[in-house]
């Protein structure tokens, strides 16, 4: 084949890409469509792959003169074809995480919600509970007299008991104390109120306590207060049965265990079978197969009296639980700080 010959096929090649084939590189949507171009050029039967065969049958100095300009040719075919496939391939990279085009159909994006904080859960549970019983829901303030939160309560001055509860005093106002239990709302309740009566009372109280796993220098209680004719122990152990049923589940047993209050006689702290273990002994009821749920008692003679209630017409029961226990008991919660921290990451596994 002359060279001349060799040389205008060459040229035609080169016509017909820059006229056509690089366009068709620039317009492929597909990994196999860049391959087709590239092939018909450079591929085994490709026009260019073909011609450059024949450059060897030429003469020397044709081949120097041709070679390069063919290499040429087939230089830029080769990088379109690259570009191409490499756009096309990080397109495809995309699009396999990400829809082409908006669905309507596809679930949205929920925004955040926020939820009960635990403790309020079960406030709000036992609440229910105690209304549906007829009680009424009452308040009192954190900063208390200590005429509220102790005498009242047949806690006299010197009263060992005051320091078991290690009180927090309002310095600069004598007499003040922030309330170390719920307590103080009774007397406050009989004196606002006439017998029968009946309240609960959930809120904030306070204790120099070091703060660990299990003590809280704030924590919540919920205290509850019954006065009629004729209210005796029975009563309190036929209300707690109903109420700790309603909040734990019917298959709950109560057990009364002796103990002592300054504010009631006869006193008497419940355990409820350890709901982990049946009562037979886990780590969760520590070997003893109960559970220590709430304190309570016959309200004492001297706080009916205190609070202007005659006790040879009215008797009371009265209870008091501690809010963070309960959270604790039912959602597995280990420790009370986590109460505190505001951390959503634990508050939102509360959320309903
Ligand atoms: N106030 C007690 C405390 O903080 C709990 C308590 C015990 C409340 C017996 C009561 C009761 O009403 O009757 O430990």
């Amino acid at each position: 084949m002359a060279a001349t010959d060799w040389e205008s096929r060459l040229a035609a090649i080169v016509a017909e890409w820059e006229e056509g084939g690089r366009a068709a590189l620039e317009k492929a949507l597909t990994l196999e469509e860049v391959e087709a171009v590239r092939g018909s050029y450079l591929g085994r039967k490709g026009k260019l792959a073909l011609l450059l065969r024949e450059l060897g049958a030429l003469p020397l100095e044709e081949k120097r003169r041709l070679g390069p300009r063919a290499q040429d040719a087939k230089r830029a075919i080769e990088e379109a074809a690259g570009l191409r496939e490499k756009s096309l391939a990080d397109f495809l990279d995309r699009a396999a995480l990400k829809p082409l085009f908006n669905d309507p159909t596809l679930p949205g994006f929920l925004p955040p919600r926020g939820g009960l904080h635990p403790l309020t859960r079960i406030v709000d549970e036992v609440a229910e509970i105690l209304l549906r019983l007829g009680f009424d829901w009452a308040e009192g303030p954190l900063i208390e007299t200590e005429r509220y939160n102790f005498e009242v309560l047949n806690i006299p001055e010197h009263h060992p008991s005051r320091d078991l509860m290690d009180t927090f005093y309002v310095s600069g106002a004598k007499g003040m104390v922030l309330r170390t239990h719920t307590s103080p709302v009774q007397g406050r309740e009989m004196e606002k109120r006439t017998p029968p009566l009946r309240i609960f009372s959930p809120g904030r109280v306070f204790r120099r306590e070091n703060v660990d796993a299990t003590h809280s220098a704030v924590f919540h209680q919920i205290e509850g207060l019954c006065v009629d004719e004729g209210i005796g122990f029975a009563d309190l152990k036929g209300t707690l049965e109903v109420f700790l049923k309603a909040l734990l589940g019917p298959e709950t047993k109560l057990r009364f265990r002796p103990s002592y209050f300054p504010f009631t006689e006869p006193s008497a702290e419940v355990d409820v079978q350890c709901f982990s273990c049946h009562g037979s002994g886990c780590g969760l009821c520590k070997r003893t197969g109960y559970i220590e749920m709430l304190g309570s008692g016959v309200v004492h003679s001297n706080v009916l009296k205190a609070c202007g209630v005659d006790p040879g017409r009215w008797s009371g029961f009265a209870f008091g639980m501690g809010v963070e226990r309960i959270a604790m008991l039912r959602w597995g919660v280990t420790d009370i700080r986590a109460f505190y921290e505001s951390d959503v990451r634990v508050l939102g596994q509360f959320s309903r």
